[in-house]
């Protein structure tokens, strides 16, 4: 995580360093700093908190330099303090990094041998006394080759030097870094997001690469130091879905655009004259597919959860999920016929990016699902299937995920109809259902004051729960997700039928629990488990879609009706209530809603 930006400009940079750093506050905000060159001399200002604080702390109107690098902070080594907070210098170099540094305690310890002197906890430190010392007796660029070779870990690096001023250098391993093309300026920046004000013109750096920033020149290295063409991308200017617009926070607009993602996806994948699904040219034959593994993190694990429910129920393929984490280092058996899914909304996160480097070095064939297209696990998939949602700044991920679980959806319908495992009437049918989704969502979310009641209930309470069976299962969990990681109320999601295997102890009188059932096939049975936390006093809140028979229960306390649509497609519309849910939970307690504590948008740590 933490967010790096760079300028090299033919004028004052501090106030472009500043707006920068304010759009990458979604990538870390515990701490902010800026550095410029000015005169022969690094000045370095940095502050514990947000970007706002830093701009009060000091008078960065007056902070001069054409040259400078600015940092967002997420800590990893050393609390967020200022004495921690990026940029970190010696006499000579000064350095923005976003990632871990595995072996610094090692170089540390050597470094301070060489009469070096540290003056935080973090591991960054290192990377500013190994260049320093390298320069000592290596020209830059075979200083920083020899540098990043010393370096195990992951890093994007923005680097100024007080003896050679006139240049920023670059440089990636496993986090994200892009370099931009303005007028008589260019930038470095952890996306293309905190560049996207001054310019649309982007080259990504792969990793082991390095480069040298000027104001009117960039030169690309490869890990040995040798120079190497990089293409420039000119990506498309939407700023407007970088702005809140007249909403409160991103999240809450990011929930009310859920019709549009859904209404761009299927306008992407289905081709509505003659219900199909416009995705060919697999790199590989579907007939030689037997199995499939979904992986990601968080929410987007939650979403390979819900696809495996309907690869299982449209096709006959063996499928299995799981944590980007754990599959990392586990003892996986790959095997060919196996097609290996990512699925992720940044594309960068580090864990599932080092699943995917996993799978390719064994020449596995793989597929993304990604927001971000121009991302490292788009670019380093044998297919990749955008969900187009536009870009999701609140750090809680809202429309990706409905975005990502209606691609899987489409593929999932796509394998079976290849594979013939959906009878063709069959087919047609759930692909035209798809296109009312954007208008029964539409629809779902004209609840505000229902779920603004019911809110101050779960914020006052020790705890919560949230069940569902089948289909529902998966978005119980991401309901829980949701609201522990907005109103830091512990919720827990569990499959309703398994309360009675321990989980029934924790209920006592009062306790909310959101029940999810839609009259699907386990509609029944979801209601009985219900009964059971009712009558051991739980104040149970029943998510269930419209219907024209009656719900057979007392003592429900809130029910909260959906559209209705078909059983496969109920999992989108019931996710609504849950997602408002902690909305208005954070916002009752008057929470940082867009940037939650602890936490960061783009994982791009270990
Ligand atoms: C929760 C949330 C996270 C992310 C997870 C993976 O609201 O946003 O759990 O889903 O960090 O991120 P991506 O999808 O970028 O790989």
């Amino acid at each position: 995580m933490c967010g790096i930006i760079g300028i090299s400009s033919n004028k004052s940079v501090s106030a472009s360093i500043i707006s920068s750093l304010k759009k990458l506050e979604y990538r870390g905000y515990d701490s902010a700093g800026i550095a410029t060159l000015f005169e022969g001399e690094i000045k370095e200002l940095k502050s514990e908190g947000r970007v706002d604080t830093l701009e009060q702390n000091f008078d960065l109107k007056n902070l001069k330099g054409n040259i400078g690098i600015g940092h967002v902070r997420w800590a990893t080594h050393g609390i967020p303090n200022s004495v921690n907070a990026h940029p970190h210098s010696s006499h000579n170099v000064s350095v923005v990094h976003n990632g871990i540094i595995e072996n610094s305690t090692i170089l540390k310890k050597y470094l301070i041998g060489k009469g070096h002197k540290f003056k935080s906890q973090t591991d960054t430190e290192v990377i500013v006394h190994l260049i320093t010392e390298n320069l000592k007796t290596r020209e830059l660029e075979e200083a920083i080759t020899s540098t990043l070779k010393q370096l195990h870990g992951s890093f994007a690096l923005g680097i100024v030097f007080k003896d050679i001023p006139d240049l920023i250098v670059g440089a990636r391993r496993g986090s994200p870094l892009a370099v931009g093309y303005g007028p008589s300026e260019n930038y470095l920046g952890s996306d293309s997001y905190a560049l996207k004000s001054m310019t649309n013109k982007i080259t990504y750096l792969d990793d082991g690469e390095f480069c040298i920033i000027k104001k009117d020149q960039v030169v690309f290295f490869n890990e040995d130091g040798k120079n190497i063409n990089k293409k420039i991308l000119e990506l498309s200017s939407d700023e407007a879905s970088y702005e809140k617009g007249d909403f409160k926070h991103f999240m809450a607009k990011e929930i009310e655009e859920q019709p549009n993602t859904i209404k761009t996806g299927i306008k992407e994948y289905v081709d509505k004259t003659n219900s199909e699904i416009n995705i060919y040219n697999f790199p590989w034959n579907v007939n030689e597919i037997n199995s499939i593994k979904l992986i990601g993190c968080g929410t987007a694990y939650h979403s390979c959860l819900m696809a495996k429910y309907w690869f299982e129920e449209l096709t006959q393929l063996d499928v299995s999920i799981d944590i980007a984490s754990e599959f990392r280092y586990r003892k996986n058996r790959f095997k060919k016929d196996n097609l290996y899914i990512f699925v992720s909304q940044s594309g960068e996160t580090a864990d599932t990016y080092a699943a995917l480097d996993l799978c390719n070095k064994n020449n596995m064939k793989t597929c993304a699902v990604v927001n971000v297209i121009e991302s490292s696990i788009a670019r380093d998939v044998n297919f990749v299937l955008p969900i187009h949602c536009g870009p999701e700044i609140g750090v809680a991920s809202t429309k990706a995920f409905l975005g990502q679980i209606l691609i899987l959806y489409i593929l999932a319908l796509k394998l079976a109809s290849l594979r013939k495992e959906i009878n063709n009437k069959n087919y047609k049918e759930k692909v035209k259902d798809l296109q009312n989704l954007p208008s029964l969502i539409e629809k779902s979310l004209l609840i505000d004051n229902d779920i603004q009641a019911i809110s101050s209930t779960f914020n006052e309470a020790k705890g919560s729960m949230f069940l569902g069976r089948g289909f529902s299962y998966p978005i119980a969990l991401e309901g829980a997700l949701k609201l522990k990681e907005l109103s830091y109320v512990h919720a827990e999601g569990y499959p309703a039928g398994e309360m009675k295997h321990g989980p029934l102890a924790l209920i006592e009188d009062g306790m909310p629990v959101v029940v999810l059932a839609p009259r699907d096939s386990y509609y029944k049975k979801t209601i009985s488990n219900m009964q059971e936390v009712i009558a051991r006093g739980a104040k149970v809140l029943l998510i269930t879609n419209k219907s024209k028979d009656e719900i057979v229960s007392e003592n429900i306390w809130e029910t909260i009706e959906v559209e209705n649509t078909n059983d496969d497609l109920l999992p989108f519309l019931l996710t609504i209530p849950l997602q408002k849910l902690a909305y208005y939970s954070a916002l009752k307690k008057g929470y940082d809603i867009d940037k939650p504590r602890n936490l960061a948008k783009s994982v791009t740590v270990e």
